[in-house]
C-alpha cells in the first residue's frame, strides 16, 4: 500500500496534489511519501518483533540523507557498501552500532574509517579481505566484529544481474571453504568473528530461496559451535520483492513468520538489509512530455527524463508503471516513452499500451524510490533531478536540483 493514488480526476502524493509538485519544482523530480516510507519500514520490522533482530535499511537502494533520517527515528541501523554509505549513514545520525558493512571490493581506507566509526559488523566476503581487515585493525589497536559473507549457492530466481547467491556470483565465500576460514578468524588478533551472513539476491518473489540458504547457515552455525566457535548474530541480507507490474511477492509478515519459526530455540540476533521493499513503492518519478513523434512503426512520446534519471528499464528490461498525472481519457495505443538521450537504449517504456498523451502533459514513473536517484548519472551532461519529500499536506526538498555549476564545478581550475 502506497500513498501515491487517485483522486477526483488526478494523482496525488499524500495529501498534494502530484501536478502542483511537478509546477513547483520543475520536472523531471523524485517524490517520496513519508507516510509510506514509515508504513513499510514499521510492516516490515513488526514482522520480525517476536525475534531479537535489528532492521539495517540498505543505503545502497536510496541513500538521501533526510530518508536515512527518517528510518533513523524509528531507530532503524543501516547496511553499507562503501565508505560514501558510511559517511551518508553517520551524517544522517545512524547509531554506529547498528551499522553492517558489505561488499567484495572494501579499501583499506574504508575499513579504517569503519573501524574508527566502531561499527557493528564487517560482512567479509573472502579470505583475502579478512586478512586485509586483520592488518587494519591491528595496526589501528583494535579489533573488528565481523561475520563471513556466505554464497550458500541457492537459485533466487530473480534476474541474473541481480541474484548474488550463486556459486558463479563474484559474493561471498564458498560453504566448504566457510569453517577452515572461521578457524583461521579466530587466531587473527584484530577480528571477533561474531556473525554468519548471506543475501542471496533482490527483488526475490518467494520466501523459499531464503528459507533454503537459511536451512544452510543454521547448519554452519551448528558445525561452528561444535568447534567452539559461538556465533551471536546472523545476516539473512534483504531482497524481498516489490509489485512493479503483476508481480506478487510474500508480504513481509510471511517472511517474518517464515524466518521466526525457523530460527525457533537459536539463540541468534537476527540482521535484516531491506531496500527495496521499504523505498521502491515510496517514490514516483514525474516527468513532461516534450513531443509526440509518429512514425510508420511507432509513436513515441519524448519526456523530459531519460536513462539517467532512471536507468533501471534501460539497463535491466525493468518494467515501471507509467500513468498520467492528470488523465484525459483518450483512446490507449501502444506508446514508446523515451528520454533526449543519444542512445536508442534511452527509454522508460516501450510499446507501452496506454492512452494518448499530448505535449506538456505529466506522467508519473511509479515505484521509483529505490535504485532509481541512487543509480541515476550526469550522463549527456544532464544535472540529477531533485527529491522532494511529501508528509501529509507539507513538501520538503531533501536534494535539490543539480545546476550547471555541479556539472562543470569538479573539473574547473585544476
Ligand atoms: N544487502 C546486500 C548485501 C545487497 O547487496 C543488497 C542489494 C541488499 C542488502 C538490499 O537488497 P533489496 O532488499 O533492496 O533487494 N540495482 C538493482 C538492485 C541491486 C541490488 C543490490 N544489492 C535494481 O535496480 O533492481
Amino acid at each position: 500500500m502506497h500513498y501515491f493514488q487517485e483522486k477526483d480526476g488526478e494523482l496525488w502524493a499524500e495529501d498534494l496534489k502530484v501536478k502542483d509538485l511537478a509546477e513547483k519544482h520543475g520536472t523531471p523530480l523524485y517524490i517520496y511519501s513519508a507516510s509510506t516510507l514509515l508504513r513499510h519500514y514499521q510492516a516490515y520490522d513488526s514482522a520480525f518483533k517476536d525475534i531479537p533482530h535489528l532492521t539495517c535499511f540498505s543505503a545502497k537502494c536510496n541513500s538521501n540523507l533526510s530518508v536515512l533520517e527518517l528510518f533513523k527515528n524509528q531507530g532503524a541501523g543501516v547496511d553499507i557498501v562503501s565508505g560514501g554509505e558510511l559517511y551518508k549513514a553517520l551524517k544522517a545520525g545512524i547509531d554506529p552500532s547498528k551499522i553492517v558493512f558489505s561488499g567484495v571490493g572494501k579499501q583499506e581506507f574504508e575499513l579504517e574509517q569503519a573501524l574508527d566509526a566502531d561499527i557493528l559488523m564487517f560482512n567479509v566476503e573472502s579470505r583475502q579481505e579478512l586478512h586485509q581487515l586483520n592488518h587494519v585493525a591491528e595496526n589501528k589497536g583494535k579489533t573488528a566484529r565481523i561475520s563471513l559473507r556466505i554464497n550458500p549457492d541457492v537459485d533466487p530466481q530473480t534476474h541474473p544481474y541481480i541474484s548474488t547467491g550463486l556459486q558463479k556470483n563474484k559474493f561471498g565465500i564458498n560453504m566448504d571453504q566457510a569453517i577452515d576460514i572461521y578457524k583461521e578468524a579466530m587466531q587473527m588478533k584484530g577480528l571477533e568473528p561474531i556473525g554468519i551472513d548471506c543475501h542471496i539476491g533482490s527483488q526475490l518473489t518467494k520466501v523459499s530461496p531464503i528459507l533454503d540458504a537459511l536451512e544452510r547457515l543454521k547448519q554452519l552455525y551448528q558445525d561452528l559451535k561444535e568447534i567452539g566457535i559461538n556465533i551471536s548474530h546472523l545476516d539473512i541480507g534483504g531482497g524481498l520483492g516489490i509489485t512493479y507490474e503483476e508481480e506478487d511477492p510474500p508480504h513481509p509478515s510471511e517472511l517474518g513468520k517464515a524466518l521466526t519459526d525457523s530460527l525457533q530455540g537459536y539463540p541468534l540476533t537476527l540482521i535484516l538489509e531491506p531496500g527495496r521493499v521499504i523505498a521502491g513503492n515510496a517514490g514516483i518519478m514525474v516527468t513532461k512530455s516534450l513531443f509526440v513523434k509518429q512514425t510508420e512503426l511507432k509513436n513515441f512520446v519524448v519526456v523530459d527524463a531519460a536513462m539517467n534519471d532512471l536507468i533501471r528499464p534501460s539497463l535491466y528490461g525493468a518494467y515501471h508503471r507509467i500513468a498520467e498525472v492528470v488523465p484525459q481519457g483518450r483512446d490507449e495505443r501502444k506508446l514508446d516513452i523515451v528520454g533526449p538521450i543519444c542512445e536508442t537504449g534511452d527509454f522508460l517504456a516501450q510499446d507501452r499500451k496506454m492512452p494518448g498523451i499530448e505535449p506538456g502533459e505529466y506522467l508519473a514513473v511509479f515505484s521509483s524510490g529505490a535504485y532509481s536517484l541512487a543509480m541515476a548519472s550526469q550522463y549527456n551532461s544532464r544535472p540529477r533531478p531533485p527529491e522532494v519529500l511529501v508528509d501529509g499536506s507539507t513538501d520538503r526538498v531533501i536534494r535539490r536540483r543539480e545546476t550547471y555549476h555541479d556539472l562543470a564545478g569538479p573539473e574547473e581550475n585544476i
